[in-house]
């Protein structure tokens, strides 16, 4: 049994909670399952109770992937700008369960759609995260040709296991693991990339099953699940 949640101290002051777009559909084949949004916003209310600032990326693969439609002949780049669009429409789905759920809540968007959010404006993310607002970022980077992918969100992962489970019974979870020895692995369970940033800044990634109830929780309060990575 886990402890009442006035008792744990959260290990984190600061977490970036990545949603793929894929999250947000449960068992439909496209778009936004209302019940799971709702799911997702009372766990990140319940996670953010005390001091924990939340930010949350979130993907638009739900309703529009725009590397699937390149290979479909479209412009990579056109591709990509429609899911941004797709990014916004579920910051916005999330914004209405989070604040529903009691979180005041800021989208900001890396691409102007004033009308619709804020810009993402850096001191202005800071703040409203200082003053408690969850922030949910959209449109990725703003850029073309970047994914918001850390880990390979097309099918749901519970961590980083030294082989595909999918294909390979034997596979084994890691329970942590160090950036370098991840990057070396060449394990493709996560963008490279990322790994590399996060390295850098001293960040840990902890990868984990968030269709699991509880998780995002458990995620925040540093309760060893999924797979840490770190120095
Ligand atoms: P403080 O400055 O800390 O009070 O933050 P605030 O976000 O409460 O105040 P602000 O006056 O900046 O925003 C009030 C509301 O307008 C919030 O819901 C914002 O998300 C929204 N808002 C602010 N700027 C923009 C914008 O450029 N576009 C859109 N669509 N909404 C905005």
């Amino acid at each position: 049994m886990s402890e009442p949640a006035e008792l744990v101290a959260p290990v984190y002051s600061r977490v970036l909670l990545k949603l793929s777009g894929e999250a947000l559909m449960g068992d439909r084949q496209y778009g936004i399952d209302p019940d799971v949004v709702r799911g997702i916003a009372n766990q990140v209310a319940e996670a953010r109770a005390g001091t924990v600032q939340i930010a949350v990326v979130v993907g638009g693969g739900n309703i529009f992937r725009g590397l699937a439609a390149a290979s479909s002949g479209m412009d990579r780049a056109t591709g990509d700008y429609m899911g941004m669009l797709a990014t916004a429409m579920n910051g916005l789905a999330l914004q209405d369960a989070l604040e529903q759920a009691g979180c005041p809540t800021r989208v900001m968007s890396a691409i102007g759609m004033n009308e619709i959010c804020e810009p993402y404006i850096r001191r202005r993310a800071m703040r409203h995260l200082e003053k408690g607002r969850v922030v949910v970022l959209v449109a990725g980077t703003g850029n073309p040709y970047f994914t918001t992918d850390t880990a390979a969100t097309l099918r749901a992962v519970d961590g980083v296991y030294d082989a595909d489970p999918e294909k390979d019974p034997k596979a084994r979870r890691f329970t942590r693991i160090g950036y370098t020895e991840l990057l070396a692995s060449r394990l493709e369970a996560l963008d490279a990339t990322a790994v590399s940033l996060a390295m850098d800044n001293e960040m840990p990634i902890v990868v984990f099953d968030m269709t699991q109830p509880g998780n995002i929780v458990r995620a925040v309060r540093g309760e060893p699940i999924g797979t840490l990575i770190g120095a």
